[in-house]
């Protein structure tokens, strides 16, 4: 039965074929609490559980990287090799016990990974370097990827699904969004190439059909897609430029479209501060609703569930998706929809979990006591 304050965000829904109980998303967080092997350890398990028990409808875990040169930190979620199976399989089992659909984040970081972790050279669509970590790391080489290179990549993405898949994950969703690899094969500001992966929206959108196409001959699971619908840099993708995007990701097999937006040159779009107002990326998403047929989601500063029901009820989007204010309140669904919303822990706002602005190993959360300093 719907809840009669969240009557619209209370409401089923079918991201392909598995069905929802609510329209409240965790959207992927990296936390840097995995293993050192990139297995999940047990404060990941108990970060992603709290948030299952406070009655989330779907919650994505990860982001978990593809490949071994994808990566930007020591403790990053992996998933590009089967001895990711069996910490994976435990999340998802816990996750879904509690009544939430369990999700993953897979994503290969590009130009926008740390040479210096990875030990590899960076890999792009073009040789242009990513004007932020270019700074940030010493060792810091992008070159531009042979199509023997994409042809890996692109298994390396279905090869991550398949895992998922066999590990319990209901929905997967590629990353091809806020500046890293596949956000910049979409994007003419970060793609140059002049094969057929640049160029034409169709060219760049090419290794994200192929993946989705791919994971859809091997997998049963739903396939969401994350983007930036702006990415707040000149030259770079808006909302105009999904009319053509989006069409082709249906056709692949797409079941949910994940509306972000930024790039890290434009870092304060990806977690928006206070000084950006409320809900200040909702237009974005409608706007890229308007192209699509599938759920689509909004993200950005939606600090309510009262909110996340003003989106869905406006038709802005079909799913809210909370992040700081699930971290700061593991338990803001359940008790919202229980009436208790002066129990609510709220988020301050302060990014306090933006570690890698901090400086800090690992994420941490001003408020949640079982994540403080
Ligand atoms: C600590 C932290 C880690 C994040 N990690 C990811 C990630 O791995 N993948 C991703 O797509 N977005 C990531 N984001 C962005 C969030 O998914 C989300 O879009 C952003 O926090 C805005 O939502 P909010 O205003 O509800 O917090 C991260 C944000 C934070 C603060």
């Amino acid at each position: 039965m719907n809840n009669v304050n969240y009557p619209s965000v209370s409401t089923t829904l079918a991201i392909g074929n598995i069905e929802l109980t609510n329209r409240i998303v965790f959207p992927a967080w990296q936390v840097n609490y995995a293993n050192t092997d990139g297995t999940v350890s047990d404060k990941l398990t108990d970060f992603y559980t709290a948030i299952a028990d406070g009655g989330c409808g779907l919650i994505f875990t990860g982001v978990a990287s593809v490949s071994s040169d994808s990566i930007a930190f020591d403790r990053v979620m992996r998933i590009d090799h089967d001895g990711c199976v069996p910490g994976l399989t435990k999340l998802f089992g816990e996750i879904s016990s509690r009544g939430s659909v369990p999700g993953i984040q897979i994503a290969h970081y590009g130009r926008q990974a740390a040479r210096s972790v990875t030990g590899h050279d960076l890999l792009a669509p073009s040789a242009i370097p990513c004007p932020v970590m270019s700074q940030r790391d010493p060792e810091y080489v992008v070159r531009e990827m042979t199509s023997g290179e994409i042809a890996r990549v692109r298994n390396d993405f279905i090869e991550a699904a398949v895992r998922a898949e066999r590990a319990g994950a209901e929905v997967v969703e590629v990353h091809a969004a806020h500046g890293y690899l596949l956000s910049e094969f979409l994007s003419p500001y970060s793609n140059h190439r002049s094969d057929d992966y640049g160029g034409s929206p169709r060219n760049r959108a090419r290794l994200i059909i192929e993946i989705i196409e791919g994971i859809r001959e091997r997998c049963d699971i739903a396939i969401s897609v994350r983007v930036s619908g702006d990415e707040f840099v000149e030259g770079g993708l808006s909302p105009p430029d999904f009319a053509e995007i989006i069409p082709l990701l249906e056709a692949a097999g797409m079941d949910m479209l994940n509306v972000s937006a930024g790039v890290y040159e434009s870092m304060e779009r990806i977690v928006p501060p206070q000084s950006l107002g409320d809900m200040p990326h909702v237009a974005i998403a409608a706007g890229l609703k308007r192209f699509a047929s599938v759920p689509v989601c909004a993200v950005g500063s939606v600090f309510s569930i009262y909110d996340a029901e003003s989106i869905v009820v406006e038709g802005k989007a079909d799913l809210g998706a909370m992040g700081r204010a699930q971290v700061a309140d593991p338990g803001i669904v359940k008790k919202s929809l229980e009436g208790r919303e002066d129990d609510v822990r709220a988020c301050t706002k302060c990014n306090e979990c933006m570690f890698w602005t901090t400086g800090d190993p690992e994420m941490y959360c001003s408020v949640n006591p079982k994540l403080k300093r």
